[in-house]
């Protein structure tokens, strides 16, 4: 599943992800969250994160917003720390190809926390089909449990948490997701989770029934 390189070979680790499992009481898997800015993700993959901290299984979660902040900084955020050009040298913005390689990093930081034998919890627009379906190609299989957090746009636009939707609709925002931008959903989720219709709480339930029923945390 690795790819190769003849000068980067692949060292074998001591500690390997079935013993980290044994230890832990559960297994490791990557449970992605995907949908519009404002259909709730984060606010369910949080409340799915607690839910799981506090029966003592092994989490973390990648927020969009939050890795943006540092791994898959944008352009404005390394600029201000270390100059222009370095800005629009590394920075990942949201056009097209900024998000490619924003999730393909995701990816393969799931990928990692995954062979550490955590639940790794992610909430990412993550827009477009390809990119979703390249990481769960890298990952074994079943590792991967797409839930598609599902609310119409006129629902999210509404809520608006971040004034975003409005920048964009005035044109301040480019390339915004769902306005100028293309959201292509899931075609086989794992889970569709209906946001506009049932609170975080019970989509959260619904989300830990799944990961239950599929034997993921034991
Ligand atoms: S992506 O598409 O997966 O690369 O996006 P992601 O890394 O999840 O970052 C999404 C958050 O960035 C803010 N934001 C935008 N979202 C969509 N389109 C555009 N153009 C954009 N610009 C900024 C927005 O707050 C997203 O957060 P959420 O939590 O999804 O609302």
């Amino acid at each position: 599943m690795n790819p190769t390189d003849p000068i980067v070979v692949w060292h074998q680790q001591a500690v390997s992800r079935a013993d980290r499992e044994q230890q832990n009481g559960h297994r490791g898997c990557v449970v992605w969250f995907t949908g519009l800015s404002g259909c709730g993700k984060s606010t369910v993959a949080n409340v799915v994160d607690h839910k799981l901290y506090e029966r003592g299984v092994r989490t973390y979660l990648l927020d969009g917003d939050n890795v943006r902040h540092g791994l898959n900084a944008t352009p404005a955020m390394l600029a201000e720390r270390y100059g222009d050009e370095f800005g629009k040298r590394f920075g990942l913005g949201f056009g097209q190809q900024d998000r490619e390689e924003n999730i393909r990093r995701v990816g393969a930081v799931s990928q990692l926390m995954c062979d550490a034998g955590l639940v790794t919890l992610t909430a990412f627009v993550s827009p477009y089909r390809a990119d979703r379906d390249a990481v769960r190609a890298i990952l074994a299989p079943g590792d991967f449990i797409e839930i598609f957090v599902d609310a119409p746009l006129e629902v999210c636009e509404a809520r608006d948490p971040k004034g975003l939707y409005k920048k964009a609709r005035a044109g301040q925002i480019k390339d915004f997701t769902g306005i100028d931008a293309p959201y292509e959903p899931p075609v086989e989720p794992q889970l569709v989770l209906k946001s506009a219709e049932f609170s975080p709480e019970a989509l959260a339930e619904e989300v830990l029934r799944y990961l239950t029923e599929a034997g993921k945390l034991n």
